[in-house]
């Protein structure tokens, strides 16, 4: 192509993108943000977020196979496995994504945590996070049933006896709610309507917050400002950017969750036999599982209250306006101990043997 012609095809393109910019406003993305936004700490919040762009699409799909009732359940998962198209391998990408996303959800939570990116003006950005944190537990504990296996049977068995533990307040978890639709139509309808529906509106709220305050700055600048030095400065990259690495992010999880799937396809269990109580929780659900072998059923009310209710008051208690943690050892410390006492009741939970908490069987 000669140099004329060369220019002729940009302008082109480039009147083509003015066509469609005028129209759909796609250059205001490109407004700047910091350059340490794209480093893998700030960027854990964006690749959770693809992450359930990847279980949205994945989960459409297993959607088309799934017959949500005690009788059809399973078998549903076995067609899913050997008979729809990509069936196994689209599984496989659902179950991994939602244990990576679940993992990065912690994880941007800690960076969040250490920076101390929840004092002001962000201290509602973390109250919605941890509604989302909720949304994301409640998404895979309702997945867990839908495969009503052994581990899917003992996990609706709990849902139902936390239910009775709340009294009036708990008539959604019981069988007896309706008669017209089996308790696990319910939750299947919990998993891809109300929670998603929930998810979505929290996210939204994150967003909104998030580009209304920006991306915190790093805690040593931030620190330097309270002392009297240079506000940190707002540019160094652009939106755009940011999300094009975001999507390379997502890239990788799907990568990442099909290797797995290739390796360890997401498994199922036995026909659930009544009565019986073999099995452990998914591992995000483990630090709790101690607690209810020693304390009883209702450890799972009061633990994960505590914990909510404490993750609720951070912002509200660590007040101090410096955000580096060697200037929050306390805050710090205590994060640490807590994030280290759940990863060795993980461990607990996993070498001792299955004991039975649920005294009724459906
Ligand atoms: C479904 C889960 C979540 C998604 C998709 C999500 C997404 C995001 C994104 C994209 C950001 C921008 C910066 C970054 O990526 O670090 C962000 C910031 C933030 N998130 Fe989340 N988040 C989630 C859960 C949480 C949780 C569990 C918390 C804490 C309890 C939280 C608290 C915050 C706060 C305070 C900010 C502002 C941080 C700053 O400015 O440095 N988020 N979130």
């Amino acid at each position: 192509m000669t140099a004329g012609a060369t220019a002729i095809h940009r302008g082109r393109w480039r009147r083509a993108w003015e066509a469609i910019d005028e129209r759909l406003g796609l250059s205001g993305l490109a407004y700047p943000v910091p350059a340490h936004a794209n480093g893998i700490g700030y960027i854990l919040g964006g690749i959770t977020f693809f992450g359930f762009l990847i279980l949205a699409v994945t989960g459409i799909w297993l959607a088309q196979f799934y017959h949500p009732t005690p009788a059809t359940a399973r078998e549903s998962v076995v067609y899913i496995m050997n008979v729809a198209p990509a069936g196994d391998l689209v599984r496989g990408v659902h179950f991994w994504v939602s244990n990576i996303v679940m993992a990065t959800v912690l994880l941007h939570m800690g960076r969040v945590f250490t920076t101390g990116s929840y004092k002001r003006p962000r201290e509602a950005n973390w109250l919605i996070g941890l509604g989302l944190l909720g949304v994301t537990l409640g998404l895979v504990f309702t997945g867990t049933v839908l495969k009503w296996d052994q581990e899917g049977y003992e996990a609706l068995n709990h849902n139902i006896e936390i239910g009775e533990l709340l009294g009036g307040f708990g008539f959604w978890f019981s069988p007896e709610f309706t008669t017209s639709l089996s308790i696990i139509g319910r939750l299947y309808i919990a998993h891809i309507a109300i929670l998603p529906l929930l998810g979505v509106l929290l996210l939204i709220a994150h967003f909104l917050l998030v580009k209304r305050h920006g991306i915190s700055a790093r805690p040593a600048d931030a620190d330097a400002a309270v002392d009297g030095g240079p506000v940190p400065a707002k540019g160094g990259s652009t939106f755009t950017a940011h999300l094009v690495r975001m999507a390379g992010f997502g890239l990788v999880i799907l990568a990442i969750a099909t290797v797995l799937t290739l390796i360890w396809p997401a498994g199922l269990g036995e026909r659930p036999i009544p009565g019986t109580e073999t099995t452990k929780p998914p591992w995000m659900f483990l630090p709790f599982y101690p607690f209810e072998d020693w304390f009883g059923l209702s450890a799972l009310l009061w633990v994960p209250a505590i914990l909510f209710g404490a993750l609720a008051l951070v912002p509200f208690v660590d007040r101090s306006r410096y955000r580096s943690p060697a200037r929050r050892r306390l805050f710090v410390a205590i994060g640490a101990a807590v994030a280290i006492a759940a990863v060795l009741l993980v461990v607990y939970a996993f070498v001792t043997v299955p004991q039975a908490h649920v005294q009724e069987a459906l």
